[in-house]
């Protein structure tokens, strides 16, 4: 049974998508970005039996564009907000389109060779973009959390007892494991998912600038020692998900050399920025570390999905994952031959590499800060404009893309009463999705609800910040008045 179409259909049906792209892209702005339908109404959409015959692509794709964009959240525009989504990129949608056209299975480099040769020369381009030392090795994966959990598997590897991969834990010495209380949630899960025990991260508090309080976490490494337990790594945040805070990354490199411990950076979202001129310095001492996390699918616009997992030594990846069974052993078992499998836990993974090199050959590495620094520059001034006003305040400083605030207008008398203060600004995240002009999502800054706002999308201006502080006072207002 043949699937493939005529090259003319297929021709038509390309035609058709970029069309229903291009009619979605023409609505960036000026109208809703968020329709707020409820889970039963898209189950109504789109829940039928099995598909038993055919629909013709044609009137498939139609209503890929009617239904399918319409119930999706706008995250390509500019009055998009949440979480740390990055804007893609059109070079990667061609990218995309293609891979899956190529449809490489890269386990074996034999099997994928262009995209097994790639993903060394991407791995090398992203530490060349950040200034991480070039020779190290790396392998790209679907995301962070991903990424993070892997990259506790080689720490747990190099640094824990011989006998783990053939014995496991049992009877071992508890290891322990160091972070700014700001961490990402994803090492809660690899610790618990590794066998290590949530426990055993031990979470350190940070300053009023967010970083991790260095003195404190080597008072916990000393303290684990003494009990005699068994510190394994310290762990540097290089831009923090609820505020964008950088660790001193070149304290924790010393902290982590004085008492042999491996040391990672999580730059999923923040390592970008390190290759920039206003950012740069903020990055030092990430360049010492053994290991380092970045995602492409955040700052550097690429597409969905894809994380490097990026480690000084590659012989550190080959003794955390490489296995191979009788049934992977095709090929030419030549040594200048990398297989890909052999770096990372999956087996088969996607041709993640194309978007990553197509963007930076597409856009060159000069205009990517560019656009990095606008973004920052655009939250600079949404700082400058809640500092000069007297109905919003920030919660700290707003050093990468993402900026922490609270609506805290004197109408009504809020500002004095601080329960009331959070409980307007816990209404005005529901607003949000109800009205649909503005999309973001709140955080807890300090124990209490905070409006929290990213911008990793070079398709911001000025102008959008002042319409998403129009449309936040139109809804802070609103609340005053106790109209909604
Ligand atoms: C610092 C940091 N690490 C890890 C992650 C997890 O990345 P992902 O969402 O790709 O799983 C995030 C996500 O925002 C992050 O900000």
């Amino acid at each position: 049974m043949n699937l493939d179409f005529q090259e003319k259909e297929f021709r038509q049906y390309t035609e058709q998508a970029v069309s229903i792209y291009f009619d979605w892209l023409k609505r960036l702005r000026g109208s809703k970005i968020y329709h707020n339908y409820t889970p039963a109404q898209i189950q109504e959409r789109f829940n039928e039996t099995l598909p038993e015959e055919e629909t013709p692509v044609e009137s498939l794709l139609a209503s890929v564009g009617s239904d399918v964009f319409e119930m999706s959240n706008f995250n390509p525009s500019p009055n998009y907000y949440g979480y740390i989504t990055g804007g893609g990129n059109q070079v990667g949608i061609l990218a995309e389109f293609l891979k899956a056209g190529l449809n490489q299975n890269n386990l074996k480099w034999h099997n994928a060779p262009a995209n097994s040769e790639m993903e060394k020369i991407v791995i090398k381009w992203l530490c060349q973009f950040m200034g991480y030392p070039d020779d190290s090795a790396g392998v790209l994966v679907s995301g962070g959390s991903e990424g993070n959990f892997l990259h506790l598997a080689v720490m747990r590897k190099v640094m824990g007892p011989a006998s783990l991969s053939q014995k496991g834990l049992y009877g071992q010495k508890p290891m322990t494991v160091y972070v700014s209380s700001q961490g990402h949630s994803s090492f809660d899960k690899a610790m618990d998912l590794l066998g290590m025990g949530k426990d055993y991260l031990r979470k350190i508090p940070v300053d009023d600038q967010f970083q991790v309080r260095v003195d404190l976490m080597e008072e916990a490494v000393q303290k684990d020692l003494n009990e005699g337990l068994l510190p394994i790594g310290v762990i540097g945040i290089a831009g923090s998900t609820n505020n964008g805070a950088i660790d001193k990354l070149d304290k924790l490199a010393a902290l982590a050399k004085k008492y042999k411990l491996w040391y990672m950076v999580d730059a999923a979202y923040g390592g970008p920025a390190a290759g920039t001129a206003v950012a740069g310095h903020l990055f030092r001492g990430m360049s010492e570390a053994d290991a380092v996390l970045v995602n492409p699918h955040k700052w550097l616009y690429v597409p969905f999905q894809v994380a490097a997992v990026i480690v000084r030594k590659k012989e550190h990846l080959k003794n955390t994952f490489s296995l191979v069974p009788d049934y992977l052993r095709g090929g030419l078992e030549k040594t200048e031959r990398e297989d890909l499998m052999d770096l990372t836990l999956q087996l088969t993974k996607d041709f993640k590499a194309l978007k990553v090199w197509m963007t930076f050959k597409a856009y060159g590495a000069k205009k990517l800060r560019l656009a990095i620094e606008n973004d920052i520059a655009i939250v600079r001034y949404f700082q400058e404009l809640v500092n000069a006003s007297e109905d919003f305040e920030m919660l700290g400083p707003a050093n990468l893309s993402i900026a922490t605030f609270r609506y805290v207008s004197e109408n009504d008398g809020i500002k004095s009463n601080q329960a009331r203060v959070d409980a307007v600004n816990e209404r005005i995240l529901e607003l949000i999705e109800e009205d649909g002009r503005i999309f973001f999502a709140g955080t807890r800054i300090n124990n209490r609800p905070a409006l929290r706002i990213n911008c990793n999308n070079y398709r911001r201006t000025k102008a959008d910040i002042d319409f998403l502080l129009m449309v936040l006072r139109e809804l802070g207002e609103k609340v005053l008045l106790r109209s909604v």
